[in-house]
């Protein structure tokens, strides 16, 4: 068993930047689960499967061979052997993942994977059940997160920068409407783990964050 650096927080609290600084200064690996969650989404929506549609997304997950590859540092995730990075951070594969998310079928199909990545290499691991289900003796559990209206900022200037339109207050109602499906589901809900120690980000550079998140580590 590895070293483990768990942190979970909702969609935009800037997990994967951090996670990714974090594990770069350890020299471990980075293991975004969000990623995986996506990659299945894709899948989902690439056989038109309807995501409230419980038992076709059950019957279907299963046929989604879904590994992690890592080059240069990055990980790339493979769907039946495709590299499907370019096709994951779009709004539709983001809420189609958090809606399939939420079937027990989909997270145990990604659950195994997860727990071998940790169990063979020293991770640091983002999502949102970390540290209250995937890895539960995890030495550092991180609860980030950030105001819902700091978060879609951030996301509207990532967009502006793209030269992508978009509209903060749309942003921002996404964000709540996808927080809300993660915290409130049934199976692995996005909550703070009991011995997870809080970072709000609200006000706070990513310099700042990674400091703190590493005075923890040690
Ligand atoms: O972190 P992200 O935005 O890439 O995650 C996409 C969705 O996947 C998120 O809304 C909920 C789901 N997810 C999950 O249920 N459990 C995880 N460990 C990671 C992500």
């Amino acid at each position: 068993m590895g070293y483990q650096i768990a942190i979970d927080g909702p969609a935009g609290a800037g997990k994967s930047t951090i996670a990714k600084l974090i594990a770069k200064q350890k020299n471990f690996i980075y293991v975004d689960t969000g990623a995986m969650y996506r990659a299945m989404a894709l899948y989902l929506l690439r056989n038109n499967v309807k995501a409230d549609d419980i038992t076709a997304v059950a019957e279907t997950c299963v046929n989604a061979d879904i590994t992690i590859r890592y080059k240069n540092g990055e990980q790339i995730v493979l769907l039946n052997g495709e590299n499907v990075n370019p096709c994951l951070r779009t709004e539709e594969v983001g809420f189609m993942a958090s809606t399939s998310s939420a079937n027990p079928k989909v997270r145990g199909h990604l659950l195994g994977l997860q727990i071998k990545l940790a169990e063979e290499n020293d991770v640091v691991m983002d999502g949102r059940d970390i540290g209250t289900c995937i890895l539960p003796n995890a030495q550092v559990k991180i609860f980030l997160t950030a105001s819902s209206r700091v978060r879609a900022n951030r996301r509207y200037l990532e967009l502006k920068g793209k030269n992508i339109p978009c509209d903060l207050d749309q942003i921002e109602q996404d964000i709540i409407k996808r927080d809300h499906q993660d915290m409130n589901r049934e199976h692995a809900p996005l909550k703070q783990a009991d011995d997870a120690i809080l970072v709000d980000s609200s006000n706070m550079t990513i310099e700042e964050v990674t400091a703190e998140i590493m005075k923890i580590v040690g």
